[in-house]
């Protein structure tokens, strides 16, 4: 007996330990149409605030990503912005927004070469499309192929939330992913975002203008 559970653990020791080992993300087809999801950056006129809406698209191929965020400081960037896997707490304390979303394992080890993007973490939008250029209006609007509407998925964000960082990852600000007009939180489960009232025609690329915010009084935890 006792050789026996000598042998099983030495086995156990040489059994590999990377059991979450990495997988490339798949592109996310079928995407409940009609989805929508917006985080709204809080207001407050020392950090950058704005919005990003993601919708599904009309064949249901990935998701239709936009960014539009005004008052960003002057420097710090080129700015990261990642979906991390829990809703913001009540308080707007941005560091409950726990770990990036990364259902395939990539790890914040791995480095995301937006030429290999199914190889990033599926909830690192900066790293796969691009950082938010300092101090300047930022728009951009693109399209996402590993992001899901679809409640239940690997890669489903609408019950989550979005935190912008400087370029050394320190966080700037935060929001929870809501459906507009939809039940605040509930209501995932049908598939479907909320109501899409209008279609917004994204415009392409930055634009500049509109004095860079002061930033003070930042939170020191990076994630
Ligand atoms: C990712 O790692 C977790 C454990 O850390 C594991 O449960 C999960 O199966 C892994 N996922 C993939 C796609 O490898
Ligand atoms: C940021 O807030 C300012 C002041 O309220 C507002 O004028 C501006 O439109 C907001 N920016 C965005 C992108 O919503
Ligand atoms: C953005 O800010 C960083 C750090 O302050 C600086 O290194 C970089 O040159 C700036 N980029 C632009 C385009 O101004
Ligand atoms: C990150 O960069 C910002 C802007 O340059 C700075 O205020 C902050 O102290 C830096 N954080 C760390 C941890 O170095
Ligand atoms: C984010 O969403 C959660 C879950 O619905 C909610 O409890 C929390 O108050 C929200 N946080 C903010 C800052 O709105
Ligand atoms: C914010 O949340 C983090 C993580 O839960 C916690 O460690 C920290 O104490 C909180 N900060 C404040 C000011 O509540
Ligand atoms: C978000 O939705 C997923 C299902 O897609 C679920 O597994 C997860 O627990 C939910 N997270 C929160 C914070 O509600
Ligand atoms: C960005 O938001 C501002 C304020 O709501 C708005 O005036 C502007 O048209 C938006 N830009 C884009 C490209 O959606
Ligand atoms: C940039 O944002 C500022 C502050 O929100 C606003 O006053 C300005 O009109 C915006 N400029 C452009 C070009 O959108
Ligand atoms: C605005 O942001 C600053 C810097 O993070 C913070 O100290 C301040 O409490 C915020 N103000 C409000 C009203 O949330």
């Amino acid at each position: 007996m006792r050789s026996s559970s000598l042998a099983l653990g030495l086995l156990a020791t040489l059994l590999p330990t990377t059991l979450s080992q990495s997988t490339p993300a798949p592109i996310v087809t079928g995407n409940p149409r009609g989805a929508q999801y917006i985080a709204t950056l809080p207001n407050n006129a020392s950090l950058p605030n704005g919005t990003f809406i993601i919708s599904s698209t009309s064949d249901g191929n990935g998701v239709y990503v936009q960014v539009n965020v005004s008052n960003l400081p002057a420097s710090g960037g080129p700015f990261l912005y990642h979906i991390h896997l829990n809703p913001i707490d009540s308080s707007g304390n941005c560091s409950t927004a726990g770990s990036h979303l990364d259902p395939y394992n990539a790890t914040e080890a791995f480095v995301c070469d937006p030429a290999n993007p199914q190889m990033c973490q599926v909830g690192d939008m900066s790293g796969k499309h691009g950082g938010i250029a300092n101090g300047t209006n930022y728009t951009v609007s693109y399209v996402d192929q590993y992001l899901s509407t679809q409640y239940g998925t690997p890669a489903f964000f609408g019950n989550r939330s979005i935190v912008v960082h400087f370029a050394n990852k320190t966080i700037l600000t935060c929001a929870n992913f809501t459906m507009p007009g939809g039940a605040g939180g509930s209501g995932y489960g049908s598939g479907n975002g909320g109501a899409v009232s209008a279609v917004v025609i994204p415009v392409a690329g930055s634009s500049v203008g509109g004095a860079a915010a002061t930033v003070t009084n930042l939170q020191t935890v990076t994630a």
